[in-house]
């Protein structure tokens, strides 16, 4: 007899997480093996994050990254998971100029890279673009606070601390129909009041506990990033060291002639 199918964390389900009393667990993936170990671990949705361009590409900031670069990271994620809700990131440029071209590079997601969301950044300015996407059937989660892709105008990535403004970011995107937001980079209090202002979940990131979930960069968490460690990032294991063992020990044995050994070969 076979398993019985799993069954998909759908968008009503994340969304209405508060109402069952529990927190929602978010890991970014970029490829099939890391988002098929975070499924099998059990997380409830699975951020394909633009922060692809800085842990998997090697650029300073997002804004490099292409939206045929996150279809095809996306596309790759989706082999992988069974379980978990999969959200794909819009990166820089692809939907800030226009609701229509958000929602011609949100569809883009659902319908060729195989997402069942999609995450914009930005507050008050960006719920037009949001409402249209929503407009379209294709569920928005929005991201506010530190949003990565506005670095140049942050003038860095810095913690953001105004909380009128924040407040009123949050609830336009909630407003505008997204069923789940980003909080990054804001003070607790502020993450705590926006999460009791609005009906939908909060997901943190540098936010504090008084989210209704939390989010980390896989590579962070794994301890696989060093180029930039920010105090919001807890490592639950240094895999970064462990490769690089593991690497050497390969090429150890190599260069002695030890592997491959009599049980590698085929005869
Ligand atoms: O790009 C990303 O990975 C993100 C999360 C850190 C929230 O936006």
């Amino acid at each position: 007899m076979s398993a019985p199918p799993v069954k998909r964390v759908s968008v009503p389900e994340f969304a209405g997480a508060r109402g069952r009393g529990v927190k929602l667990v978010v890991v970014t993936a970029y490829d099939y093996t890391s988002a098929k170990l975070a499924d099998e671990a059990g997380v409830d949705a699975i951020l394909v994050g633009d922060s692809l361009g800085m842990v998997v590409q090697g650029h300073d900031t997002p804004l490099p990254v292409t939206l045929a670069q996150m279809q095809y990271h996306t596309a790759c994620v989706v082999r992988g998971v069974k379980r978990a809700l999969v959200v794909a990131d819009l990166p820089f440029l692809t939907y800030q100029i226009s609701p229509r071209q958000a929602v011609r590079s949100a569809g883009s997601m659902l319908k060729f890279a195989g997402a069942a969301a999609v995450k914009l950044e930005g507050g008050e300015r960006m719920a037009d673009a949001i409402a249209a996407c929503v407009r379209a059937d294709i569920p928005v989660m929005g991201h506010v606070g530190l949003t990565p892709q506005s670095v140049h105008r942050m003038g860095g990535f810095k913690v953001q601390r105004d909380a009128d403004q924040l407040l009123k970011d949050a609830r336009a995107v909630a407003d505008a129909g997204a069923f789940a937001l980003v909080v990054e980079g804001v003070p607790s209090d502020i993450a705590a009041a926006i999460t009791a202002a609005l009906s939908i979940p909060t997901i943190g990131i540098g936010a504090g506990p008084n989210c209704d979930g939390q989010v980390l960069v896989t590579h962070d968490l794994l301890g696989l990033f060093d180029g930039f460690r920010p105090k919001f990032v807890k490592r639950y294991a240094d895999l970064g060291t462990a490769t690089r063992t593991a690497i050497s020990a390969y090429a150890d044995e190599v260069r002695r002639g030890v592997f491959p050994a009599a049980e590698h070969e085929f005869r």
